[in-house]
């Protein structure tokens, strides 16, 4: 008894001598109405906090909704703290619920406080509307008469013990809490409707949270750890145009809505463009035209807040616009799909900042909905958006400093607008609205469609035809030239055809469950795969090699069907409609297009990592394509052939299983060079980093050697060690793969056409038929001599050279087999 009242006056006297420090302190007072709490704090979930006349407010239901303290944090070691916080009730809720601090918000599995704010645990401290107070697993009850209108929270801790007082406006409370601490770190956060882990509903109740202050030795300033305002940018720099697109977070409509974007000169900022945030996707984008490419050059981006007193205090992201890389091997990073236990996908960054990638590409799936731990909105508009945006943000909360000074591609594909699946009929609304998961359309309105279209594609280049599509949908395919090389930016779902046109079957549209002799009807006439106005940009992209060595394209998905089991290893599905591919018809019409320019496509998707040469009329007549894996995997695929006792046609050397040559539920002729398989076990509850690693979580990354004119494609595991790699460990199985750009020509092309040899090394070639000026080949030859080889036999005309300095020679004759005849052409 001596020894702890002994205990709690040491514990009193560390607290009043902590108390002398100032701390921090939170009053609202300063900040104008708005969604966005200020760069201290991050709410999850982000549309469900406000603040409003000075206090913060919450409007949502989701249990334990909460704003995180970022840059005041409780250290690990000794020393004492002091938090209190002022809550109010503000309505409530047919089911009581409660509110309080969360305290020592920590992730076992990564220090980083992104980590802690959506998986740190903590302890609840706070008052419930059933009538007690909490701390810990302490309760206390509250006094009859206790007044939720006005509740003053004081937690007093440190690494040993903590204790609590309690006390309505008029001084009434309970007796105070103490509970007994192992240590406590991390962050601090209010928090309404906790998680009180006595199975009873966390309650739909809401509060209302002003002078939150934290103080004492134990408390150390962080303020490395804001987010915002200026959250992040991302950038392009293609044919001397920048486009820069700075994401805000949702401020208020008395907030500035101003955003400059700075250039440093000889030392000096100078403004070179102010805009306006465009008000739903809370976005602001630059473009400077005329661009210098052939320096490195610092931006930041600035934002000044004001608060309500008028101050200003100005803001800065910073970052570098690299020159554009001409001279050297251009490495892009490939990554798609990230679900939430993986964030903030620290190793994985660490690996892709190691690898010092020149650009990125994110394909897609940039979100999921269940990410951040709380369902998404979908109605009514403004809410979808903020639901989307919440979401989002954990992308660039992520990936920022890597975007910082990286160009990067990114492009929505299906679960950015809330959807499973996705075939968009160019953006016509859905029939049978969110029920209907296995049809064509768009569920969510067009509003929040144009802006995750706009959050996400900003700083492209201007999209190649700009004319909206169907309910004035927004549209972005583009390309983008940078180390010359030539990508070109496609959707291969906002135009593709939605299942239900063909599928005959019972059951989801999109499942087609076993082998049909005939499968014309799966092709019938109109239905789409990218649709007739990217097919004519496509077209267009594949004649322009100004400045260009390579040629890419970049899609959401691989145009075949190389997963074999979905969701879990019972799973098995012989057809899906969802993947790409199908269409058929669609799908070799690119193929063809693609083959023609050499073209590699990039994309994801999948979470099934693959490397697949394409077929046509024959296994390996087309070019190659890199399936990335995802960032995080959530649902897995398996190509399991080898299991289902699919006869094995052309292993590769390597010999690893599930490779070779295989057709596809559509007729698609796929050569497997590689796949990345999950194992058996999928599952790891310890560790969530583990747990992404054996779902086959990882990214790509891919080289172009523009001198070699070769492609060496990486696919590293999410927990790999880039810096000393074990290939069997740190790779999935197969990769890295070194292919020559040629081999996307295809394999098996016997229309010989003479040997050229040209007196200028890399000139470009451009081969047509000579009746029909139908294109058959187009690229930049490597070195001063070629000897084309074509899929069709006949006459052609060949043109060599570019930008008016061309030479054409005509009526050239293909020949089976062998053709001995020479051209020599002089420049
Ligand atoms: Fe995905």
């Amino acid at each position: 008894m001596k020894a702890s009242t002994l205990a709690i006056s040491f514990f009193l006297l560390a607290f009043i001598s902590c108390t002398k420090h100032p701390g921090f302190l939170a009053d609202f007072d300063n900040t104008n109405d708005r969604v966005w709490v200020g760069k201290n704090f991050w709410s999850v979930p982000l549309e469900d906090w406000k603040v409003e006349n000075g206090k913060l407010h919450c409007t949502g239901s989701v249990p334990r909704s909460r704003v995180n303290l970022l840059t005041q944090v409780l250290q690990p070691g000794d020393g004492n703290f002091k938090a209190s916080v002022k809550i109010s009730l503000t309505q409530k809720g047919d089911v009581p619920g409660s509110a309080g601090l969360l305290l020592g918000l920590y992730d076992e599995e990564d220090p980083d406080v992104r980590a802690a704010c959506y998986f740190g645990k903590g302890i609840n401290a706070g008052v419930s509307l059933q009538g007690f107070a909490f701390l810990k697993d302490e309760r206390a009850e509250l006094p009859e008469n206790f007044d939720f209108s006005e509740v003053t929270l004081t937690v007093f801790g440190n690494n040993h013990q903590l204790k609590m007082k309690v006390a309505d406006k008029n001084g009434i409370g309970p007796e105070e809490l103490s509970c007994n601490v192992e240590g406590i770190r991390g962050l601090i956060a209010v928090a309404n409707n906790m998680v009180l882990g006595d199975n009873k509903k966390p309650g739909n109740s809401h509060f209302s949270f002003d002078n939150l202050a934290l103080s004492g030795s134990k408390v150390a300033k962080q303020p490395e750890n804001a987010f915002g305002p200026v959250l992040w940018a991302m950038h392009t720099l293609s044919k001397n145009t920048v486009k820069l697109m700075a994401l805000l977070p949702p401020v208020g409509e008395q907030d500035n809505q101003e955003v400059s974007l700075q250039l440093n000169k000889n030392g000096k900022w100078e403004t070179v463009a102010t805009e306006q945030i465009e008000p739903q996707s809370r976005t602001a984008v630059f473009k400077l035209n005329n661009w210098d490419s052939t320096a490195d050059a610092n931006y930041r981006v600035e934002y000044i807040e004001k608060g309500k007193d008028g101050t200003a205090t100005p803001d800065y992201f910073e970052g570098t616009i690299k020159k554009d890389p001409v001279d050297r091997p251009l490495k892009l990073g490939g990554l798609t799909c990230q679900f939430h236990f993986g964030f903030p996908y620290t190793p994985l960054v660490q690996n892709l900042t190691k690898l010092a990638p020149d650009i990125l590409y994110f394909s897609g799936d940039q979100i999921y909905e269940g990410n951040g731990g709380y369902p998404i909105k979908r109605s009514p508009v403004d809410a979808s958006i903020l639901s989307y945006l919440g979401k989002y943000y954990m992308f660039g909360w992520a990936f920022g400093d890597l975007m910082r000074n990286v160009p990067t591609i990114c492009t929505p594909d299906d679960h950015d607008v809330f959807h499973g699946n996705l075939w968009g009929e160019s953006g016509i609304p859905k029939p049978g609205g969110a029920g209907s998961s296995d049809t064509r359309g768009f569920i969510q309105s067009v509003e929040m469609v144009n802006v995750v279209n706009r959050t996400q594609c900003g700083q492209l280049p201007d999209p190649y035809d700009p004319t909206p599509i169907e309910q004035e949908m927004s549209v972005w395919y583009t390309d983008v030239n940078y180390g010359r090389i030539s990508f070109a930016i496609i959707s291969d779902r906002v135009y593709k055809t939605g299942p239900e046109a063909v599928s005959d079957w019972e059951g989801r549209h999109d499942h087609m469950k076993e082998p049909r002799k005939d499968l014309s009807f799966l092709d019938k006439p109109g239905v789409e795969m990218i649709g007739e106005r990217q097919t004519k940009f496509l077209n267009d992209w594949i004649t322009d090699w100004k400045n260009t060595d390579m040629k890419v394209l970049l899609s959401q998905t691989v145009f075949a069907n190389v997963a074999t089991h979905h969701g879990a290893l019972e799973g098995y599905l012989y057809g899906d409609l969802d993947s790409g591919g199908w269409p058929k018809a669609g799908r070799d019409k690119l193929i063809r297009l693609m083959r023609k320019g050499a073209v590699l496509n990039i994309n994801g998707d999948q979470h099934l990592p693959s490397l697949v040469q394409y077929g046509l009329e024959n296994y390996r007549d087309g070019g190659w394509s890199f399936c990335t894996p995802a960032i995080a995997t959530m649902y897995l695929r398996w190509f399991l052939p080898d299991e289902l006792g699919t006869p094995v046609v052309e292993r590769p050397e390597h010999g690893y299983p599930n490779t070779g040559m295989y057709q596809d539920a559509f007729g698609n002729k796929n050569f497997v060079y590689a796949i990345g398989n999950p194992g058996k076990n999928t599952v790891d509850r310890e560790s969530r980093y583990n747990h992404a690693q054996i779902r086959s979580s990882g990214f790509g990354m891919i080289t172009f050697d523009q001198t070699e004119r070769t492609i060496l494609m990486d696919a590293w595991r999410f927990k790999a060690d880039v810096e000393n790699p074990n290939p069997v460990r740190d790779q999935f199985p197969g990769w890295p793969l070194k292919i020559s750009q040629f081999d996307n020509l295809g394999f098996g092309a016997n229309n010989m056409l003479p040997e050229i040899t040209i007196n200028k090394p890399n000139q470009l070639i451009q081969i047509r038929d000579e009746k029909t000026g139908k294109l058959e080949q187009i690229y930049r030859i490597k070195g001063n001599s070629v000897q084309p080889k074509l899929y069709d036999a006949g006459i052609f005309k060949i043109t060599i050279g570019e930008n008016g300095n061309q030479k054409e020679i005509s009526g050239v004759k293909s020949r089976e087999e062998k053709n001995s005849k020479k051209i020599s052409v002089e420049f």
